[in-house]
């Protein structure tokens, strides 16, 4: 899905590089002026910088004034301007957009450079380091920049020395920066520009509001997720006559919005998501006062509040609002037809205020929204929205972004409805009732040309593939899921397969052969999703696919068995990056090959997050995710693409026959095996304790035999398991996670003995989710009582290696959200659910809370 954000991040970051490489050729003249005591300690700073893009080569000779990043008064020669920042100076690489950040330390020859005026530290890896004090010896700063420069510990009260300071940043999203007293601020008040993210102000709020206040000239104040748990009932900056910019968002306030906030009308951009604000706003609002407000972000709250009351109270900025963002509150009510006095608007985001089915932003959209005529991305996703869309939806030229999934729309799309859509790129609709029928005719050519992500999903689409997408040769992202398409897969979708990530045609009707090529690019990761379609035929194992779903069809034949001929190039072992094998519930017959062992895919370990060690290209950013779901244990586990929790292979409900193979053993970071509801025999494998990362692990209802491997006890990530349904024999083992699964699992095997199954032989089957889980529950619960820490210490230090490694990247980056990426946590919300039950176990014992 196109983000709004995540485009708007991408043109700011471009527009900062291209005025950067501006600077680098414009600002020096080859003058000597250069002053050799200066000129030495930029050396001493050079020999202590780890440099990898070699971005300071241009430092050498006498003439350091003409030196990358330095700048020198041109009638004294001293330096007035230094830029240690790799996005500044190390552009000319041929990495433009990757300049590796400078390591190592900053020589304390720094504090040589007495004149220094501009000093720009920023997008460094200082590993940790604490912020110089001596820094603080530079009185004639007026621009400190030492932002995302991974800098840690107490910001050093010698700051409060530079009296001449305009501008301060020492945000720093990989921050562990603090504050302990804050008089060092209050002496600076002479700033305009003041950002703090990420720095842990919180104890002292009161204090920082004062300090700020005596900052009259301030213009921007950038606070967002510094762990601030108090907003002032009455305004802190009646001193502040220009605040232009404030952003408070993502911090723990937990109190309802005052109304002070909404009364400085000097504010154009207003920043308030995710900060825990909730209730009602104060009644006695009427109208703001934002007279030149821009943009207004207030998402990620707890806001209650009827939709036409808030842009009633807007109205005071109806020219200049450009961006307005009331996304994922509880807001309620119909979209007022004056909504289209924003005559501004360019991004509108109403999304997911339905936190239950009866409550949300209902009714239909105004039609007067066509008046909007500069909207670019309107998204109105999870809501109680119903009724026809409106055709004026297609005067909207400037539309890149239409975003109408999960809501109760009726009635007929036609070709009006995109007649003037002449710039989208992203279009998604579906409707929760399945009323909705897209119907253009036959011989429609949209208007636009660049569509690159397409989802319909419970809406009629159909009945045959939607022909109009034949042209739009920059799609990347076909989902028609649920789309009411029957006939075959068209054969030009060969022709853009080359771009394409992800192809979802399943709960369709979809009929005929797999298409026999594709020309998948692996660096795409393409996923291809045909379950629940009536396909036949045999496999086609298209080269370069990460992830491919053929669950439910009619699909037959054997599943490939010989390798290293894998002279059939499409053999399954031969993809070497699949690591999501999900085959359940087809016809395949014949043994599991052996060589799934050799696959590497499923021997790596999955990264969770495309993001090198810190700092990351662009700051905050995270590749964009999705989920995805899988059956497992009768149980749907949603895992995420791109940040895949394991690795998984899913065979079950086929005709497979044989042995596991022992190989299996090698796919040491598999998370998930599913094999069950096949007709297995021999035993499981002695080594299958290799597979230590396993989480779920299903062989019930095949005719395995013999015994349940001691092997299996080292298997401390097991949380799933189920043997059921064998032939098993022996004796249950009791140590580590085995004392916490229920008797359930071993049930239909008469020759298993042990404690576990004397306690409760359940009449429980297996395979019914939801009882598995209240068992769960009250097995946590007995386990409770008896209080056995050894148990829990065995199983959890498992798990919170396991939950660190993949929701902890995901915390860590929970202030992320706040300045551009939230949808990476609605993500982080939805495993964290999956995970629920894996947290009950431990999180009493560890105090482990849910946010
Ligand atoms: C640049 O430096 C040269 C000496 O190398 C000097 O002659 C010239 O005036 C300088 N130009 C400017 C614009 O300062
Ligand atoms: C010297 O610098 C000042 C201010 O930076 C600038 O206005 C002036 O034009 C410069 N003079 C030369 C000769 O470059
Ligand atoms: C700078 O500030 C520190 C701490 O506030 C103080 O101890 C020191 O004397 C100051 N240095 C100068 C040169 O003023
Ligand atoms: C208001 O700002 C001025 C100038 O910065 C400062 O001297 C004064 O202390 C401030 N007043 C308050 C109440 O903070
Ligand atoms: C938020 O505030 C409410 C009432 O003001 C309080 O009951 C609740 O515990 C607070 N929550 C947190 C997380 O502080
Ligand atoms: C809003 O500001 C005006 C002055 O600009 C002041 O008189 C009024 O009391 C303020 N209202 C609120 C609710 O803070
Ligand atoms: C919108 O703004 C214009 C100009 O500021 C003003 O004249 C008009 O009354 C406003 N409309 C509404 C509905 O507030
Ligand atoms: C668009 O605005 C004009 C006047 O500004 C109004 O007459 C018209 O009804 C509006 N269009 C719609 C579809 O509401
Ligand atoms: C939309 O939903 C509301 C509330 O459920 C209902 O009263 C109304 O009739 C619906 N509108 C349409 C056009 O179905
Ligand atoms: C479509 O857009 C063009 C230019 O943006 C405009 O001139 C034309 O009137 C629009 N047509 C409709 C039907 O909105
Ligand atoms: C695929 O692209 C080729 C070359 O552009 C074209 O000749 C062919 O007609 C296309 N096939 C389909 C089915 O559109
Ligand atoms: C496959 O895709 C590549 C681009 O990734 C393209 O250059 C090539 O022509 C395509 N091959 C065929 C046979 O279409």
């Amino acid at each position: 899905m196109a983000n709004t954000k995540i485009f708007r991040y991408y043109v700011i970051t471009l527009l900062f590089l291209f005025t950067s490489t501006q600077y680098v050729v414009t600002s020096l003249n080859g003058s000597t002026l250069c002053i050799k005591e200066e000129r030495e300690a930029l050396l001493k700073i050079k020999k202590d910088l780890k440099d990898p893009s070699n971005c300071l080569s241009s430092w050498i000779g006498e003439d350091c004034c003409n030196w990358k990043g330095i700048e020198c008064d041109n009638q004294t020669g001293h330096i007035l301007k230094f830029e240690l920042n790799p996005y500044l100076i190390c552009t000319r690489n041929a990495s433009i957009f990757s300049p590796s950040p400078f390591r190592g330390e900053i020589n304390p020859s720094l504090a040589d450079l007495k004149h220094l005026s501009h000093l720009d530290l920023s997008h460094n890896n200082f590993q940790g380091i604490s912020i110089p004090e001596y820094i603080g010896s530079l009185r004639r700063l007026n621009y400190l920049d030492l932002s995302n420069a991974y800098f840690s510990g107490v910001v050093p009260t010698h700051l409060g020395n530079l009296s001449n300071l305009h501008h301060l940043d020492i945000s720093d999203i990989f921050s562990s920066v603090s504050t302990r007293d804050l008089s060092w601020l209050s002496a600076l008040s002479s700033l305009q520009y003041l950002s703090m993210n990420h720095v842990n102000i919180n104890n002292s709020p009161h204090k920082l509001f004062l300090a700020v206040n005596k900052m009259s000239s301030l213009l921007e104040l950038h606070l967002s997720s510094c762990s601030l748990s108090f907003l002032p009932p009455s305004s802190p900056f009646l001193n502040i006559t220009s605040l232009s910019v404030l952003d408070l968002s993502g911090n723990p306030f937990n109190s309802s919005i005052p109304s002070w906030l909404f009364n400085i009308s000097t504010l154009t951009k207003l920043n308030l998501s995710s900060s825990s604000l909730s209730g009602l706003f104060p009644s006695s609002l009427g109208r703001w006062n934002l007279y030149k407000l821009q943009n207004l972000d207030l998402s990620s709250n707890y806001i209650t509040r009827n939709i036409t009351e808030m842009i009633e109270a807007m109205s005071c900025s109806n020219q200049s609002l450009e961006l307005l963002d009331l996304s994922q509150n509880q807001l309620m009510g119909k979209l007022p037809r004056s909504l289209d006095q924003f005559k501004n608007l360019f991004i509108l985001d109403l999304s997911k205020n339905s936190v239950n089915s009866h409550s949300g932003v209902s009714g239909p959209i105004p039609a007067s929204i066509g008046n909007l005529s500069n909207l670019g991305s309107l998204n109105l996703e999870g809501n109680m929205m119903n009724g026809t869309i409106p055709a004026s939806i297609g005067q909207l030229s400037n539309l890149y972004s239409l975003n109408l999934l999960e809501n109760y729309w009726e009635g007929t799309m036609t070709n009006i409805h995109f007649h003037n859509l002449t710039n989208l790129i992203s279009f998604s609709l579906s409707s929760k009732k399945n009323t909705l029928t897209l119907k253009v005719t036959n011989d429609w050519v949209p208007p636009f040309k660049y569509l690159t992500h397409v989802e319909i999903r419970g809406c009629q689409a159909g009945p045959t593939f939607p022909d109009w997408l034949r042209n739009q040769i920059h799609l990347n992202e076909i989902i028609l899921q649920n789309a009411g398409i029957s006939g075959e897969i068209p054969h030009w979708i060969y022709n853009m397969s080359s771009q394409i990530r992800n192809l979802d045609l399943s709960h369709n009707r979809i009929s005929g052969y797999l298409p026999k090529e594709m020309n998948f690019t692996s660096s795409n990761h393409p996923t291809i999703d045909l379950s629940h379609n009536q396909l036949k035929g045999s496999i086609q194992i298209w080269s370069d696919v990460r992830t491919l779903y053929l669950r439910n069809n009619s699909l037959s034949g054997t599943l490939p068995t010989n390798i290293g001929k894998g002279s059939i190039p499409e053999e399954l072992c031969d993809l070497p990056s699949l690591h999501l094998l999900d085959l359940a519930e087809n016809k395949f017959s014949g043994s599991i090959p052996t060589c799934l062992g050799d696959v590497d895919g499923f021997k790596i370990p999955q990264t969770y997050f495309n993001y090198s060690a810190p700092p990351s290209k662009y700051p905050g950013y995270v590749p964009y995710t999705r989920h995805t779901e899988l059956v497992i244990n009768g149980r749907i586990i949603e895992y995420l693409k791109q940040m895949q929790v394991h690795s998984i292979i899913d065979l079950s409900k086929n005709n497979l026959s044989g042995e596991i193979p022992v190989k299996i053993t090698q796919l040491i970071h598999l998370g998930a095996l599913n094999l069950s509801w096949n007709h297995l025999t021999g035993k499981i494998p002695s080594e299958i304790g290799l597979l230590k990362d396993l989480e779920n692990l299903d062989l019930s209802h095949n005719n395995l035999s013999g015994p349940i491997p001691p092997s299996m006890t080292s298997m401390t990530f097991l949380s799933h398991l189920n043997l059921s349904y064998n032939n098993l024999s022996g004796r249950i083992p009791l140590a580590n996670q085995f004392g916490t699964f229920d008797a359930s699992i071993y049930i239909g095997n008469p020759k298993l003995s042990g404690d576990t199954l004397r306690t409760n032989r359940s009449s429980m089957l297996p395979g019914n989710g939801e009882q598995e889980r209240k068992h769960e529950e009250s097995t946590d619960e007995d386990d409770d009582k008896t209080g056995s820490l050894g148990l829990y210490a065995s199983i959890a230090v498992g798990y919170i290696t396991g939950f660190w490694v993949v929701c902890g990247s995901l915390v860590l980056k929970r202030s992320w959200r706040h300045a551009y990426f939230k949808f990476v946590f609605d993500m982080r919300d939805k495993l964290l659910d999956s995970m629920a039950v894996y947290m009950a176990r431990v999180k009493r014992i560890f105090g482990l809370e849910r946010n």
